[in-house]
């Protein structure tokens, strides 16, 4: 997959390991910034990633920030986004299949590196079952 990331200044913590990570099981992933741990606002890279995966050139996005909360609100105001953020990969999982998610949250103030890699496999791997929700994901979309 082609997967669009970014992050605060806080989320840095975090991405590097996410994006060798993501290398490793074999995804193509552009990095959308920040690139340095100056202080920064996060909704400047929740913005540019959800713009990437709307513009179609990405698969899906993965955005982090010192909860998460911030800046999958900040995808989430780009219409066709839907961003959830996880602690545990249960949530994840089920954000793709009942909910379509398109970008995946986390804090890296809140998880570790070895259960945000967990989520990140959960999330990537699990499948939108459509069906009945198939409408409800469109009323998302038609809001
Ligand atoms: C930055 O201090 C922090 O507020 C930010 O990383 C994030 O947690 C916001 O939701």
């Amino acid at each position: 997959m082609k997967i669009a990331i970014g992050s605060d200044h806080v989320g840095l913590e975090l991405k590097p390991v996410i994006v060798e990570y993501l290398k490793e099981l074999g995804h193509e992933v552009e990095d959308f910034g920040a690139y340095s741990k100056e202080r920064t606002d996060y909704p400047i890279y929740g913005e540019k990633v959800a713009k990437a995966v709307i513009e179609g050139n990405y698969d899906c996005g993965i955005v982090m920030c010192g909860t998460g909360v911030g800046i999958s609100i900040a995808a989430n105001k780009i219409k066709g986004i839907r961003a959830v953020v996880c602690s545990e990969p249960y949530s994840a999982k089920l954000s793709k299949e009942h909910n379509n998610t398109n970008i995946l949250a986390f804090g890296s103030r809140v998880i570790g590196s070895e259960l945000a890699k967990m989520i990140v496999k959960e999330w990537l791997e699990a499948e939108f079952e459509g069906g009945r929700h198939a409408n409800r994901v469109n009323m998302l979309d038609n809001m």
